[in-house]
């Protein structure tokens, strides 16, 4: 006996009329024709069926404190940091957990049911990080949290962090970050890349930096932690984060960078809505975007995820958790509107994502967690346009969040019809 079976999906490889069979929260069997005894059926009507969201880049600590203690005026991250620095001396450990579980909520209702956040190790007493952990286990039924212990003040410049990044990962934080452009020099840069990786190699851990994010086509660590990569056996467990260096570089100098990441198996995350927001800001016109090169690096066989980064907090304002916006910004900052690139933007949010945070289980085959979102599309393409709606959200099985779907009726005096924005296919109707 089944524990419930999904009629009628479609994946996002194009398949159609797919029943998916769940049993004991993992996914038993998926393809045509799929007949068995089910205590439950949910029956859809060809709507995309996709393995869950996966953020691999963002700040629980600091997220939805937009506007503590001040509004950020300017909108800029240096004004960002100023409040920043101001707020986090003020923060309980209630309080971090308290914004973060509403994020998490969020999330959950967005269908993105993993997420990889950096939590600020500079406070000599980690409270971010102990009121994270307790979360990532209070949570943990419903999502999956991995933490990042992220020296945000730098990992020399700030006298602590070097013992601070150690004592986190005692703690049960899981990955090694770092902020390599934001150290004192170039050199001090460079040695903290070299550091990062060394604890992680001696740990068996994995290794996320935030990396080059930066307009200063100079700014070249992503270079340093690649070769450390090589050098400690590293590859593909490394993610360089952000990378907006790469945007300013000279094509030359890419050229030949490009082929080290490759070398090194290294994941980029790119961070669209933050990073449109926040880079440029020096320039006048014409601005550049600042987002790291996306589609080269595709092209070049570099996997590249997109994290959300931030929602309300001290560096941007705007957001509700939505894995989908980013694509859809990517799709646009990136000049990735081809049929194919967004295919591989919807990846960026789920497969590539996962693969990035090695999670366990995840996808659509026989024997992965049962852990799917239902949306109110036909085709990861029409997934970005709308965002859409996400109709179901399942965990292990278990529908975790529900969503009415969108209809908008229209009354404009004789014609009257139901619009739903499905290209082609919305209905007319009395
Ligand atoms: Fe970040």
């Amino acid at each position: 006996m089944l524990d419930l079976l999904i009629r009628n999906a479609t994946l996002p490889d194009g398949r159609e009329g797919i029943d998916i069979a769940v049993r004991d929260g993992r996914i038993a069997e998926i393809g045509r024709g799929v007949d068995a005894p089910a205590r439950e059926t949910l029956t859809l009507d060809g709507w995309l069926v996709t393995p869950p969201f996966v953020d691999p880049h963002f700040h629980l600590d600091s997220t939805l404190s937009a506007g503590r203690p001040r509004a950020n005026r300017s909108g800029t991250l240096l004004e960002g940091i100023e409040i920043w620095g101001d707020l986090a001396p003020t923060l309980t450990a209630e309080d971090v957990k308290h914004r973060a579980r509403e994020l998490c909520h969020w999330s959950i209702a967005r269908g993105c049911l993993a997420i990889r956040s950096h939590v600020d190790v500079t406070d000599d007493s980690l409270m971010a990080v102990d009121a994270l952990l307790e979360l990532r286990r209070e949570l943990a039924p419903w999502i999956d949290l991995q933490l990042v212990a992220f020296p945000q003040s730098g990992f020399y410049r700030h006298r602590s962090a070097p013992d601070n990044v150690v004592r986190a990962l005692d703690r049960g934080v899981d990955v090694v970050g770092g902020i390599p452009h934001f150290e004192r020099t170039t050199e001090d840069g460079a040695a903290s890349v070299k550091a990062l990786c060394e604890i992680a190699a001696e740990r068996g851990l994995l290794v996320d930096l935030h990396c080059d994010e930066t307009d200063d086509p100079n700014s070249r660590h992503v270079e340093t932690l690649a070769r450390e990569t090589e050098r400690l056996g590293l590859q593909g467990r490394v993610v360089g984060s952000h990378l907006s260096s790469m945007h300013s570089m000279d094509n030359y100098y890419v050229s030949k960078l490009l082929p080290l990441l490759q070398e090194a198996a290294l994941t980029a995350i790119a961070n669209p809505l933050i990073n449109i927001a926040l880079q440029g800001r020096c320039d006048t016109y014409p601005k550049r975007r600042g987002m790291t090169r996306v589609k080269e690096m595709i092209a070049a066989g570099i996997p590249v995820a997109l994290g959300h980064d931030c929602v309300m907090d001290p560096w941007y304002g705007l957001g509700s958790h939505d894995m989908l916006e980013v694509a859809h910004m990517a799709a646009h900052v990136g000049h990735m509107t081809g049929v194919d690139e967004m295919q591989a933007l919807f990846a960026g949010v789920t497969t590539t994502a996962a693969t990035a945070l090695h999670l366990e289980g995840y996808g659509l085959e026989p024997g992965c967690h049962a852990d799917l979102v239902v949306l109110q599309a036909r085709d990861p393409v029409e997934a970005i346009r709308l965002r859409a709606t996400r109709l179901h959200v399942l965990r292990r099985g278990a529908v975790i969040a529900r969503t009415a779907p969108e209809e908008v009726s229209l009354d404009l005096g004789d014609t009257r019809r139901k619009v739903d924005f499905l290209g082609g296919r919305a209905t007319t109707g009395g």
